[in-house]
């Protein structure tokens, strides 16, 4: 999806602030809202509009947020040193304005704003050759804590009042700023620097250029975002938290509007991309990470958690399973139990089962590693069985090897593969072998100590005292 460029439009997104609620040594926007820092939520929907620039104002962790982004590298970084209020952050990025710009001025603690509202936004002052700013505000049932809209007789927007600044009457008003505002460049050169910190707060307030904006003859459009929460602003992990389900919710609409059938939405987290096949049911509790496909009719148990995968049609990942960075091709069955670590690769049919832990393993068609398994850096063929308690033994205290199974082995139970180390074709291992060497094309291997009887024994008696 690569549109054109929207070469007036320069977003400019707030992020000094320390977020003391947080009560967190991290800045406030690096805290993750479904597994994507705040900010980067912001930055997405940002994208979304296709801005020639992109800025963003830093202060508190500026070096730790500047990590975390590294890359990014549309972003323009702009220091603010001291935060002396919102003014005073858009001030730190006057220099970088360019003549014809619109600049939406963002928050990077308010993750939700969607790219429609904002859009509404741009075309509000795109109508306009007059008007210089455009905001959004929303009512609110508690305004309390927020700047308010005054309007005048005929319903204008004369100005906007800071909640610490405010009277008891406009106390009263339920129409909040949001802090989201367009304003054109030109504008702001003229308002930014007439700004005066004697307030309440002693802050430079960004909100002071609506009154000044009227004083110029203006008038001052408002919007409202199509969803209140969209503007939800995060101060402290409740308020995260919060807008975390609300997120989720919409994530599990939007899968169930696609055809996933799941058992409850409310107990279903994505933490990035999930594309979905026809008919797959996802059950209670699963956490969904990174990049992850699902084929058709794919069943996902209750509690799983699959991370970076795609699974294949006709699969069925069992209670409690967990599976990363791997392929799972079609017709697999996989838990209830079971771990799938990166880099394996299980074809058609192939199952993996209760308390087995695969990694880095290619596990071949309709192979089965049914119970209690450790397979890690191994190569199985087709139809192979793996009995219960076998071990691929890949470590050597020091380096990683390779263990590689033929087809339709059979690999008795208890069995330790010594790595490295390789089975032929049709071969098989007696259970309770400890294999260091190779075995051949359709050899039988047993490596274990004979069975000794020992008739006439005494068991021992208890002692008494
Ligand atoms: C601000 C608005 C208020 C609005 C509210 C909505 C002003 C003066 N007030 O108040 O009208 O209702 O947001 O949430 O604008 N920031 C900086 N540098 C600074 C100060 C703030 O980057 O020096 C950033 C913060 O990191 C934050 C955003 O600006 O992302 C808002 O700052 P905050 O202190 O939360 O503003 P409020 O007092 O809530
Ligand atoms: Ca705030």
């Amino acid at each position: 999806m690569s549109e054109m460029i929207n070469s007036k439009l320069h977003v400019v997104v707030l992020a000094a602030g320390k977020g003391t609620r947080m009560q967190s040594d991290k800045p406030k926007v690096i805290h993750k809202l479904a597994g994507e820092p705040m900010l980067g939520h912001v930055l997405k929907t940002a994208r979304e509009l296709n801005p020639v620039k992109l800025t963003v104002v830093c202060g508190h962790g500026a070096e730790e947020l500047k990590t975390v982004f590294s890359g990014s590298e549309d972003i323009h970084w702009v220091l603010q040193k001291e935060q002396l209020g919102t003014g005073h952050a858009v001030k730190q990025v006057l220099a970088d304005l360019g003549r014809e710009s619109n600049v939406l001025i963002l928050y990077g603690d308010v993750p939700l704003i969607s790219a429609y509202t904002l859009g509404n936004l741009v075309e509000v002052l795109d109508s306009s050759d007059r008007d210089e700013l455009a905001l959004l505000t929303v009512n609110l049932d508690d305004p309390k804590g927020y700047g308010r809209i005054v309007r005048g007789a005929t319903g204008s927007v004369l100005k906007i009042v800071e909640e610490k600044d405010a009277s008891e009457s406009i106390r009263q008003i339920k129409e909040v700023n949001t802090g989201i505002m367009l304003v054109k460049a030109e504008a702001l050169q003229r308002w930014i620097p007439k700004l005066t910190n004697s307030n309440q707060q002693n802050e430079f307030y960004l909100t002071d250029i609506v009154g000044m904006a009227v004083q110029d003859g203006q008038e001052v459009e408002a919007i409202q975002p199509s969803q209140a929460y969209e503007v939800d602003g995060v101060n402290n992990r409740i308020q995260l938290s919060r807008l975390e389900r609300i997120y989720q919710k919409n994530q599990a609409d939007q899968l169930m509007a696609k055809g996933l059938a799941m058992a409850d939405p409310s107990r279903f987290d994505l933490r990035g991309s999930l594309e979905v096949g026809k008919d797959c049911f996802v059950d209670i509790n699963a956490v969904v990470e990174g990049n992850v496909r699902l084929g058709d009719r794919v069943m996902v148990g209750p509690n799983c958690i699959i991370r970076n995968s795609e699974i294949g049609s006709d699969t069925r990942i069992e209670a409690n399973s967990i599976i990363e960075d791997s392929r799972i091709e079609t017709a697999c069955t996989i838990g209830p139990f079971a771990r799938v670590r990166p880099g394996s690769l299980l074809e058609q049919g192939a199952k993996v089962g209760n308390f087995v832990e695969i990694k880095k393993a290619h596990v071949g068609k309709n192979s089965k590693i049914n119970h209690l398994s450790y397979v890690g850096d191994a190569e199985l063929g087709e139809d192979v069985n793996v009995g219960a308690g076998t071990i691929t033994c890949n470590y050597d205290g020091v380096n990683k090897h390779k263990t590689q199974i033929g087809h339709r082995v059979f690999v008795g139970s208890n069995t330790a593969l010594v790595a490295p180390v390789s089975v032929g074709d049709d071969a098989t291992i007696g259970a309770g072998s400890v294999v260091t060497r190779e075995v051949g094309d359709g050899e039988l291997a047993v490596a274990r100590s004979k069975q000794r009887n020992i008739s006439g024994w005494d068991r021992p008696t208890k002692n008494k005292d």
